[in-house]
């Protein structure tokens, strides 16, 4: 038995497809996060799965995205909706097989669509054959070395390890049975026991994923998104954290050195292959120079940037975010990440809607007043205004139509956020329920009954509705996304504030372009302009508020896709 791998590379499979050579593509791209389970459901299970994006690649395409990254698809028990991987060589049933995934690769790259897919380092399933034979193994075994199994404290060892609080609340480790019933070891897991962490120190654990990664690179895959790309590595010491201690550098568990060695070894990974395979790092940190750490020449090459996605709806605070992200990329040459959204947050509609529009996970709850119109508007505007930003630009499946946080009634939720906050916070589910494609009534197109309910008020959202309205938000996307490919100073011009007032976030792209954006109470007069390219709102002649403009300086140049809206 090979103890190193589970399986060796497979030989290159004949249809591999070939990626475009175009170099810097992931600097300015548009990528669309396909979280699968509730995009579209193809067999009409309830479940969305492969087949169901395969036969809506035509609505992804005229979206005119250029990237799609899919939620991990792997098999799992979907304890963490996925990111307990079971499988990383297999697709879950649920969702189709590895045959279907290679297809839906290649047919997204037929349609310039590049596939990048979840890699989640930290932990794998308890489930996972690993875990499975470290457990009966027993204390002391090889087995057990790849992951983190420690004897609890005290006489009769039922004392926890360590005082580490797991990212989903609560305690991080789990007593195990030894293989004779009697109380054993503890393993360690920052989420949930489902999820036990991987030991990086452990050669195989690096081995195994530089192969899961050759493994996607030779099915065409162009990248991956590397979950919680700041925790796999652990003081192997274990010791305590004193009470209420915020990360900093020599955390036992955040953002350790040695990560940097691992990002090293995956680039060299990716940069073997042809048609530049990009390392996309889920790397949550305040400070600004350990974050840029991670994007250092031969590391990844891009990360998350959700110092602006937790922002309020205001001038300032997005302000100073944006000059933040700007001068902290700069030194490292990496392009700045645009992110509104993710399956972890509070949809944009919704948050943007409510007095404290900031996010952060700790103060999620239930029935928090929202004014959902006002919501909605700021959504597009802030749309338009991160779409006019320099550098990469995520969209989360669901944004595009403008879809709410769902209130999902309790026996709906699955999401483990949800019982490991004792019921308090609502969880993920909400940003999660299942896409609405037509029709007037659940499930509103998306297949068989969805594994969370849509709400009965989602039929002007279905992407039917919405498709002929010119004032839809899918065809405000649609058009942002073209204007941002096809003028060529929105696309590769220089980045310049212009002072326009406190209320008002005003920058100007090349010499050609002017974004604005208006945060405060009152309508802001338009500055002199020769065109109006595109607007979240009707405008006469003024900016109202919650809403932005993009504005054209002088005539531009004719544009690659003709007309533009
Ligand atoms: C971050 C992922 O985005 C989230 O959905 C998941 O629960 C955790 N990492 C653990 O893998």
């Amino acid at each position: 038995m090979d103890t190193d791998v589970l399986r060796s590379t497979a030989p290159v499979p004949a249809r591999t497809a070939t990626l475009p050579a175009d170099e810097g593509w992931w600097r300015t791209a548009v990528i669309y996060q396909v979280y699968v389970r509730s995009f579209a459901d193809g067999n009409g299970d309830g479940v969305g799965d492969l087949a169901g994006v395969r036969a809506r690649l035509g609505y992804l395409k005229s979206l005119g995205v250029d990237a799609l990254w899919f939620n991990p698809w792997y098999r799992s028990p979907l304890a963490d909706g996925g990111y307990d991987v079971q499988d990383y060589r297999d697709i879950d049933p649920r969702f189709g097989t590895l045959e279907e995934a290679e297809q839906l690769i290649a047919e997204a790259l037929a349609l310039g669509i590049r596939t990048i897919i979840d890699i989640v380092p930290n932990h794998i399933s308890d489930q996972h054959e690993w875990f499975q034979r470290a457990l009966a193994a027993g204390p002391g075994s090889p087995e057990r070395e790849r992951f983190w199994f420690h004897p609890g404290r005290g006489e009769n060892g039922d004392g926890i390890p360590t005082n580490w609080v797991s990212s989903f609340q609560g305690e991080t480790w789990t007593r195990t049975r030894n293989p004779d019933g009697t109380p054993g070891e503890w393993y360690l897991h920052l989420f949930t026991p489902e999820q036990p962490d991987l030991n990086w120190n452990h050669p195989d654990v690096r081995r195994e994923h530089e192969d899961i990664l050759r493994f996607w690179f030779d099915r065409g895959v162009a990248g991956v998104r590397i979950d919680s790309a700041a925790l796999p590595v652990k003081d192997a010491a274990l010791p305590d954290l004193p009470p209420g201690s915020a990360p900093a550098i020599g955390h036992p568990h955040i953002d350790r050195d040695e990560l940097h060695d691992i990002y090293r070894d995956w680039r060299a990974v990716a940069d073997e292959y042809e048609g530049e395979r990009v390392l996309v790092g889920e790397v949550w940190l305040e400070d600004a120079e350990r974050f840029a750490r991670y994007l250092r020449p031969g590391e990844m090459h891009t990360a998350f940037n959700f110092g602006f996605m937790t922002q309020p709806w205001s001038a300032q605070a997005m302000r100073d975010s944006i000059t933040r992200t700007l001068a902290e990329h700069a030194p490292v040459g990496a392009p700045a990440t645009w992110v509104l959204s993710n399956h972890d947050v509070t949809r944009p509609a919704t948050r943007y809607g409510r007095a404290d529009s900031s996010f952060a996970f700790d103060r999620k709850r239930f029935g928090t007043p929202t004014d959902a119109a006002r919501g909605r508007e700021r959504a597009r505007a802030a749309a338009l205004l991160v779409a006019a930003l320099p550098g990469s630009l995520y969209i989360y499946q669901g944004d595009e139509l403008g879809l709410p946080e769902v209130e999902l009634p309790l026996d709906a939720i699955e999401d483990p956020m949800h019982f490991r906050s004792g019921g308090v916070d609502p969880g993920r589910d909400g940003c999660r329920v299942p896409l609405p494609w037509s029709g007037t009534a659940t499930p509103y197109g998306f297949g068989g009954t969805p594994w969370l309910p849509q709400p009965g008020d989602w039929a002007p959202l279905s992407v039917d509705a919405q498709e002929h309205d010119p004032a839809s938000t899918l065809n405000l996307y649609r058009a942002a996304i073209a204007l941002r490919r096809d003028v060529e100073d929105l696309a590769e011009g220089g980045f310049s504030w212009l002072e326009l007032g406190a209320d008002v976030l005003a920058f100007r792209r090349g010499d050609g372009v002017l974004s604005i954006t208006n945060l405060g109470p009152t309508p802001v007069p338009l500055p002199a302009h020769h065109e109006v390219l595109l607007a979240s709102t009707p405008l006469d002649g003024a900016l109202p508020p919650d809403s932005t403009a993009w504005l054209a300086l002088r005539p531009l140049p004719e544009r690659a896709g003709g007309a533009h809206h």
